[in-house]
């Protein structure tokens, strides 16, 4: 029985890989995907949802959410690692976006159709995973698991010396979801960084002719010239793929329970995670955090999963 999942998404060109992933693998069935503001903005974000869906036509579409306009005005976004459009500048067509329901919105109605049976995949800010929570603070403990990208266990952070690009978007809303009774998986930066594309996977990825393969062809080069050019890497990350893989691939990782919460002021450390990993630990424990990876074992489930997209 494939796994159901909701995967909220900020495409970003790592969500796009790992919708490409998660969208043709047998072990999971991909209810909805719902966008939210992060990489890009939020009508960037639902847009970008759209046209991944309709590039890689899935055999079963899965239903859209639309990311909601934050109140306060992004404080940064990722355009420079992802592309102005947030898919590498391929510049997609999209059919008139069809009227969507708001994220929080489909994604409560998934819970509630099949309570504990969703596992909700949270790849970008956590801001539409707060508003199911708080708007119905008893659908905690109906989410099957909650796995997210996100945070740092022992640092450095990305979009800051102490914070990783997720938490610190929106570290109100992370904060209410590691204190939520949900069943959580952390997967930290400190972990996902550690699995890199390497330029030779340009050379396996489908053939043009294959949906998969004229879609991944149009977004990952970006990705690889932007990781060279800001950061001086010949390899491009893939957090949110290592991320779905911590769900496909559970015994590719280690994990540890601990507890965790979030720095949501500080002018240095904003957004920060922050473990309780003293030898006489007062927090209780609230999430389980990846704290090893099998790199290699990794990057062939990839390698795999993108030659399953391409042979769908
Ligand atoms: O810090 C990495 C995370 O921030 C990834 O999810 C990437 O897509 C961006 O959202
Ligand atoms: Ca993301």
């Amino acid at each position: 029985m494939a796994r159901k999942i909701i995967l909220d998404v900020d495409p970003g060109i790592d969500d796009a890989l790992a919708l490409t992933l998660a969208l043709f693998d047998p072990r999971l069935e991909v209810v909805a995907v719902t966008a939210v503001a992060g990489n890009v903005s939020a009508e960037q974000a639902t847009r970008n949802v759209q046209a991944i869906i309709e590039q890689l036509d899935p055999p079963r579409w899965p239903r859209l959410g639309a990311a909601v306009q934050p109140e306060r005005d992004p404080l940064v976004d990722s355009r420079h690692v992802h592309g102005a459009d947030g898919l590498g500048n391929a510049d997609f067509p999209v059919a008139e976006l069809h009227h969507q329901h708001p994220s929080d919105k489909v994604i409560t109605d998934e819970i509630r159709k099949a309570p504990e049976a969703i596992t909700i995949v949270a790849l970008g800010p956590l801001t539409n995973i707060a508003t199911v929570l708080r708007r119905d603070p008893g659908l905690a403990e109906q989410v099957g698991q909650l796995v997210i990208m996100g945070g740092t266990l022992r640092g450095p952070g990305n979009v800051t010396p102490a914070a990783e690009f997720n938490i610190y978007c929106d570290p109100a809303a992370a904060r209410e979801v590691f204190r939520s009774r949900t069943t959580k998986t952390l997967v930290p930066l400190d972990i996902t960084s550690q699995v890199m594309m390497t330029y030779d996977l340009l050379d396996q990825l489908p053939e043009e002719s294959t949906r998969a393969g004229a879609f991944l062809r149009r977004v990952l080069p970006f990705s690889f010239r932007s990781h060279r050019q800001l950061f001086g890497l010949e390899g491009a990350h893939i957090h949110d793929a290592v991320a779905l893989m911590a769900l496909a691939e559970p015994g590719l990782f280690e994990t540890e329970r601990l507890a965790v919460d979030v720095e949501i002021q500080g002018e240095l450390t904003m957004g920060a995670t922050v473990f309780d990993r003293r030898s006489a630990p007062t927090w209780r424990p609230n999430i389980d955090v990846a704290t090893s990876v099998d790199t290699g074992g990794v990057a062939a489930a990839v390698l795999r999963g993108i030659a399953q997209a391409g042979a769908a």
